[in-house]
């Protein structure tokens, strides 16, 4: 992974190798996250870490060691100025001019959480954004939309350990070999087909549903099969790969849905999108979205392009 890059950059006129630096430094993450997720249950890494996040959600032991791994990795870096976490209440300045560089990471330590205690696979997300002026980096730099990110990708702790990257020229897939502990191309320039044949939703929320999602579901459900994990990197993962269309909508009881635009939300809209799929809010573009606030939610839908656009025209009636 780390030869690619770099064979990437080398066509980049203005590159420093300051990205190439940053993603090795979440390749180490994703690294020591995988290993410590395959031993969780033999090390005490199981179960709740005994706080609630900012979002008013429980908090699991391998959230916050994930949270520390990557947060560590990215400032030792040097190539970030502005760290956004899932498990972090405010965004995290690099004051230390030495240890500053000009990249935004928003990123989900561990997302997933509610599978970790019972082995189903979870995963990282991450999405990266540049900024003109490092010297006086704030959560203002973030009120911008998803079109603006650089790059976004997610490592999946599955059956398989794999990392799923873009750096706006497509998506490539990056299969951890534990062996020699390097990330190997084993899914070059992933496209989704147009069409899928599933559909992932959590359908125990149907009730809280709009009328157009309803209908949607209904008719979707009368054609394809259902898949769903409840971990938004498998789900996407899977959608990814077999097309077809996943969503979490806003509804009755989450207003402004339940996934975070900055580091669940815009990475994932920009991986479809670059594998030539589609990602909206029923009705609008999810990589158009503009955040208010950090950890701001949005409902989504993201998968094969004509299956959004079906969706999509639920909302249009
Ligand atoms: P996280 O574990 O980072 O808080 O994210 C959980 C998210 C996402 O992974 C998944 O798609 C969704 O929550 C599942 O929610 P439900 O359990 O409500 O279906
Ligand atoms: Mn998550
Ligand atoms: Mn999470």
């Amino acid at each position: 992974m780390t030869r690619w890059v770099l064979s990437q950059q080398q066509h980049v006129t203005e590159a420093t190798g300051d990205l190439t630096l940053l993603l090795s430094a979440i390749q180490f993450g994703c690294k020591f996250v995988a290993s410590k997720v395959k031993q969780a249950g033999l090390i005490n890494l199981l179960g709740l870490a005994g706080k609630a996040n900012v979002q008013g959600e429980d908090v699991k032991k391998l959230d916050v060691l994930a949270n520390d791994i990557f947060r560590n990795a990215l400032i030792a870096s040097g190539k970030a100025c502005l760290l956004v976490s899932e498990e972090d209440d405010n965004a995290m300045v690099i004051k230390d001019p030495e240890q500053r560089g000009k990249y935004i990471v928003t990123f989900d330590p561990l997302d997933g959480s509610s599978n970790i205690d019972c082995g189903v696979s979870i995963g990282t997300i991450f999405g990266i954004f540049k900024v003109d002026d490092s010297n006086n980096p704030s959560e203002k730099d973030l009120i911008r939309s998803g079109r603006d990110l650089i790059a976004a990708g997610y490592c999946m702790y599955g059956s398989y350990c794999e990392m799923i990257l873009s750096v706006g020229n497509g998506v490539n897939g990056f299969t951890l070999d534990p062996a020699i502990g390097e990330f190997i191309m084993t899914h070059p320039n992933i496209t989704m087909p147009s069409r899928g044949k599933i559909y992932s939703v959590n359908e125990g929320n149907y009730k809280y549903f709009d009328e157009p999602c309803k209908k949607y579901v209904d008719q979707v459900k009368q054609k394809y099969s259902a898949r769903y994990v409840g971990s938004m990197v498998s789900d996407v993962h899977r959608t990814l790969l077999y097309g077809g269309i996943f969503g979490y909508p806003a509804d009755a009881k989450s207003k402004r849905g339940k996934l975070r635009i900055l580091y669940e939300v815009f990475p994932m809209a920009y991986l479809v999108e670059q594998a030539g799929g589609k990602a909206s809010t029923g009705t609008q573009n999810a990589l158009d979205i503009v955040p208010e606030h950090i950890h701001d939610r949005s409902g989504v839908w993201l998968g094969s392009k004509e299956d959004v656009e079906e969706l999509e025209s639920f909302y249009k009636q």
